[in-house]
């Protein structure tokens, strides 16, 4: 049984890091005329009111975007995720976080294709209602495709895409040990269909005695793509037994000069996210490019 709900965390340093590797992505294909294809395989509710009581609950934006907001002028390098935010709210206030398919649909221009797969029956019509035409940022794009289905067997269903060039989003919540597993079969299988695609998959930092980012960077490094970029974000101390202390996003094929402008931000960001001073960062090829 399913059981995330992805409105507990909306905005926290997490999802700080994935959607501005993201918006990076998407604003690196949106250079060149020639459409492409973005896949979401986890796709969540699409956006997030922060006054619901889920995301009330622990208000974890107020450590991930809330303090980004106040100066998102000192960040240019990120002025796309924050248009994909800004487009969301209207104004000055943050009332609204978008999720990932919120943040493509922001990029998405008239020759681009999006396809969103999310699997929680509930999350799925939320979805829906979130991506709908009247919530559409262009009238002049297509609405995206969106499928009720298991993110991992859909996405092999659907390589290769068309357009041929573009990004598929991997973010489980890895509530099931299984899923680490599957991502890794499923990349394996990916590789075969679309070998070049840019993958970028988010992974939690757990505590030390569940920490599994080692064995799945190994399993990664292992499914046939050679280019594989890895950066990680943490906020604060490793605990021993509970708790998520970062995050990281592999980024597989990654576009030309997305290490550059990660090494630039990610020093930043944690200074901006920090909750200790154990916070921290890493930015190294898995695969290639070194
Ligand atoms: C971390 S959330 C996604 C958040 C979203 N990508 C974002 O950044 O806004 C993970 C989502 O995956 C869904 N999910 C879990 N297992 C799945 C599966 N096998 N296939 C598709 N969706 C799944 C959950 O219901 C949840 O909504």
């Amino acid at each position: 049984m399913l059981s995330y709900r992805h409105a507990f965390h909306a905005g926290n340093h997490a999802d700080v890091l994935k959607h501005a590797v993201q918006s990076l992505i998407l604003e690196a294909l949106s250079i060149k005329d020639k459409g492409f294809s973005y896949i979401d395989t986890h796709a969540g509710a699409g956006g997030y009111a922060l006054d619901h009581e889920w995301t009330q609950k622990k208000s974890e934006y107020l450590g991930g975007i809330a303090p980004l907001w106040q100066q998102r002028q000192q960040w240019p390098q990120l002025a796309g995720y924050f248009a994909a935010i800004e487009a969301m709210n209207g104004g000055e206030q943050l009332d609204f976080y978008p999720g990932s398919p919120k943040v493509a649909e922001y990029f998405q221009r008239p020759q681009d294709s999006l396809t969103l797969m999310e699997l929680h029956h509930n999350e799925v019509e939320l979805l829906r209602e979130n991506m709908a035409p009247q919530g559409r940022r262009s009238g002049r794009s297509k609405g995206p495709t969106i499928h009720h289905r298991d993110g991992f067997e859909g996405l092999i269903a659907l390589l290769p895409p068309t357009p041929k060039r573009g990004l598929v989003l991997i973010d489980p919540p890895y509530e099931l040990k299984e899923d680490y597993q599957t991502l890794a079969t499923t990349l394996a299988k990916a590789y075969k269909r679309w070998p070049i695609g840019i993958y970028a998959i988010w992974y939690p930092l757990l505590a030390k005695n569940v920490d599994r980012s080692g064995a799945l960077k190994t399993a990664i490094a292992n499914s046939g793509f050679q280019d594989i970029l890895c950066a990680e974000l943490s906020v604060s101390e490793q605990a021993q037994d509970f708790g998520m202390y970062g995050s990281g996003m592999m980024i597989l094929n990654p576009p030309w000069k997305l290490d550059e402008q990660l090494s630039e931000l990610l020093p930043r960001l944690t200074k901006a996210l920090a909750q200790d001073q154990a916070a921290d960062w890493s930015l190294r090829w898995l695969k290639g490019q070194a």
